[in-house]
């Protein structure tokens, strides 16, 4: 049925409900005992990537490899045919030749999409300029489920670059499906778009403050996820400038949380959490990157065995 659904790819978190959520959390933690196995032996991935990364480039081709299957791709869009003026479309109608799916990265907002319009096997959207990042989202679930044991009934942080951050959009529209009190925490300039607020309150009834200093919740918090500014999304470096060290979570925060706190983060990390917090049981936003592998090995398990 998950095949089914998704057989298109997994583009946007507006296609996960909560059944789909909770069936894929169970394959990821299922995963978590489930270290190497032969499940995708002569299955192909292709990692198209023409924005930089690290995790998730990276946990895909692991996946893939734990699980007995092959990788093709690259890099940067310097090396690829893009350079050369060819068009997503016609990129993906080769590529899909050589490969059972496709996970692709890319500036533009509307890329997944347009991709899996050419495309006749699933692409997976790990990264559509300041868009979404579902991939990312389901993994932070797949964390928070683990690390607090419910994802119900939690008052959750979301702090940093609400507007330009991918990573932010997908979590919100996923955590949507769940009871949680949700606190937007950015300075006005980067706050959440407005498109993201409509379809949390008009499709989901989600509910979601927005204020601009964390430290006054901190002791309410269950989970406080930071993020990076995107310095790379701004049209003005100027404003980027101004709004750059706006948040720095430090040791003495953690002193104002609850003892079952968490604190993650999609990485990479800047300046926003001071390294002195690393070692805190609290910080788990490195737990979060083998649950990324996890999460990554059940989708790619579900969309490509046979
Ligand atoms: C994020 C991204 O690429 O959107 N990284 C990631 O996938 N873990 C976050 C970021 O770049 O700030």
């Amino acid at each position: 049925m998950f095949k089914e659904k998704f057989k298109d790819g997994i583009i946007s978190a507006k296609q996960f409900t909560r059944e789909d959520i909770s069936y894929i959390l169970k394959k990821g933690k299922e995963m978590i005992k489930n270290t190497n196995s032969n499940l995708l032996r002569g299955k192909i991935l292709a990692t198209l990537f023409f924005e930089p990364s690290t995790r998730t480039r990276l946990s895909f081709e692991s996946a893939m490899y734990r699980l007995g299957g092959s990788v093709i791709g690259f890099q940067s869009g310097d090396v690829s045919s893009i350079k050369k003026g060819e068009s997503i479309a016609d990129t993906i109608r080769t590529v899909e030749n050589y490969c059972d799916c496709i996970v692709m990265r890319h500036p533009l907002e509307g890329s997944a999409k347009l991709a899996a319009n050419f495309a006749k096997i699933p692409i997976i959207n790990a990264g559509s300029g300041s868009g979404e990042h579902p991939t990312q989202g389901l993994l932070d679930l797949l964390t928070i489920s683990e690390e607090c044991g419910t994802l119900d009934g939690l008052n959750i942080g979301i702090m940093g670059d609400l507007k330009y951050g991918r990573t932010v959009h997908s979590l919100s529209i996923l955590l949507s499906n769940y009871e949680v009190n949700l606190y937007f925490i950015s300075p006005p300039e980067l706050s959440m778009r407005n498109r993201y607020k409509e379809f949390l309150i008009n499709e989901r009834e989600a509910k979601f403050k927005e204020i601009t200093q964390y430290r006054k919740i901190l002791d309410v918090l269950d989970v406080l996820y930071i993020t990076r500014i995107q310095k790379e999304r701004f049209v003005d470096q100027e404003e980027y400038e101004r709004v750059k060290g706006i948040y720095v979570f430090n040791k003495d925060d953690l002193k104002e949380t609850k003892s079952t706190f968490k604190l993650m983060h999609p990485l990479p990390r800047i300046t926003e959490i001071s390294p002195d917090v690393d070692d805190s049981e609290k910080a788990i936003y490195f737990r979060q990157t083998n649950y990324g592998l996890q999460l990554r090995k059940a989708l790619l398990a579900e969309l490509l065995k046979d």
